[in-house]
């Protein structure tokens, strides 16, 4: 392994020690900075391929083989005794966090295609990961502290989804009326399976302690979906959304609507596959949400230049016009749909 190469791994590291992770979970931002400052364990790292060294991916793959959240010693302790095991588990193992309150922010854009079409939802999402995200009319929701919407879901032990809004945005007043859910992902995860379960929970970061809950009542609506539930079974699909998406919106009935949305997944894709997709899907009898780290348009390319006080935002789009900057985790909607956004090709 070179230095250049360890140098990188020790950089990755230190940036998400300062960067990402300290906001959100105090132990991953110690552990970081410890990784950072351990040359042996650099160098391990450094020996896998580049997107297994994601350092949160590391921490999740050592929390799921039993590391405890403990300090940086332990966490180094554990990584040298069970490196060879570390390894080959990260192997087959991908970020594939399930982050269901991303349903809050999607809600009101369904909402506006039911309303547009009078017709239920076929929901086609693309990277589902274990399809939590497929459930929007199985949940709770309470946007900035008012009434609940779904009470009957809540009673039943639905998460409850609270979404802070600025803007105004057009919030529903009913749950959306859907007709199928189906998901194509390149790993489907079993949610009904408890070591996938388990996985699902240890790449929640250590401290979100709301995100753990949300996930697990999340995964308990999935697992207990009634057979004759009015909106169908979950049906996910193995394969690269590419391959598959315009097939399931071209299966979806005429009496319902096809809405082909994403939240978190098209960063995987390299530019030039999504320059691929958005001429595909511009092409598909379907309505289409992006939920992305970038505005999904065939003018920009993903490095966008969002205003300071919606740093670390996704922005949200309908057909591909911008509507909204929306939380990563769901938990604030910032409507903007007549907002100052910019021309094709500027940035924002
Ligand atoms: C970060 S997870 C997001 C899961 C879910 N959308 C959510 O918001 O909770 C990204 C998912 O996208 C999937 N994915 C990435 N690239 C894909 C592709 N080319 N085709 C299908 N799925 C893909 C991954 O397997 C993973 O399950």
């Amino acid at each position: 392994m070179t230095g250049p190469a360890r140098e990188a791994t020790a950089h990755l590291f230190t940036q998400y020690a300062r960067v990402w992770f300290p906001s959100h979970s105090a132990l991953y931002a110690e552990w970081a900075h410890g990784v950072a400052a351990d040359a042996d364990l650099v160098a391990r790292i450094a020996t896998l391929p580049p997107n297994k060294q994601q350092p949160n991916l590391v921490f999740a793959v050592a929390r799921f083989l039993g590391c405890p959240d403990a300090g940086f010693a332990t966490l180094a302790a554990f990584l040298r005794e069970r490196w060879d095991d570390v390894a080959a588990e990260l192997a087959v193992r991908m970020t594939q966090t399930n982050e269901p309150a991303r349903c809050a922010t999607l809600l009101p854009v369904f909402e506006q295609i039911q309303s547009d079409s009078g017709k239920p939802l076929a929901l086609i999402e693309l990277g589902p990961s274990a399809g939590l995200c497929l459930l929007p009319d199985r949940f709770a929701y309470r946007y900035d502290g008012g009434d609940v919407l779904g009470a009957e879901n809540l009673a039943a032990g639905a998460p409850l989804l609270e979404c802070a809004t600025t803007g105004n945005p057009p919030l529903p007043t009913r749950l959306p009326e859907i007709a199928s859910r189906t998901g194509v992902d390149l790993n489907p995860l079993d949610g009904a399976d408890p070591e996938t379960a388990r996985w699902l929970k240890c790449l929640v970061w250590p401290g979100q302690t709301e995100r753990l809950d949300r996930l697990s009542a999340g995964l308990d609506v999935l697992t207990s979906l009634p057979r004759d539930d009015p909106g169908g079974p979950v049906t996910l699909v193995r394969g690269d959304l590419l391959a598959h998406v315009e097939t399931l919106v071209n299966a979806v009935p005429a009496e319902h609507t096809a809405v082909v949305y994403h939240s978190a997944v098209t960063s995987y894709l390299p530019p030039g596959l999504r320059h691929a997709f958005l001429e595909l899907v511009a092409t598909l009898d379907c309505r289409w949400i992006a939920n992305e780290g970038f505005f999904m348009s065939d003018a920009t390319d993903g490095e966008i230049a969002v205003p300071r006080e919606r740093s670390g935002m996704f922005v949200m789009t309908l057909d591909g016009v911008p509507q909204a900057y929306t939380h990563q985790h769901g938990v604030q909607l910032h409507w903007e749909a007549d907002g100052a956004w910019p021309e094709d090709g500027q940035s924002i």
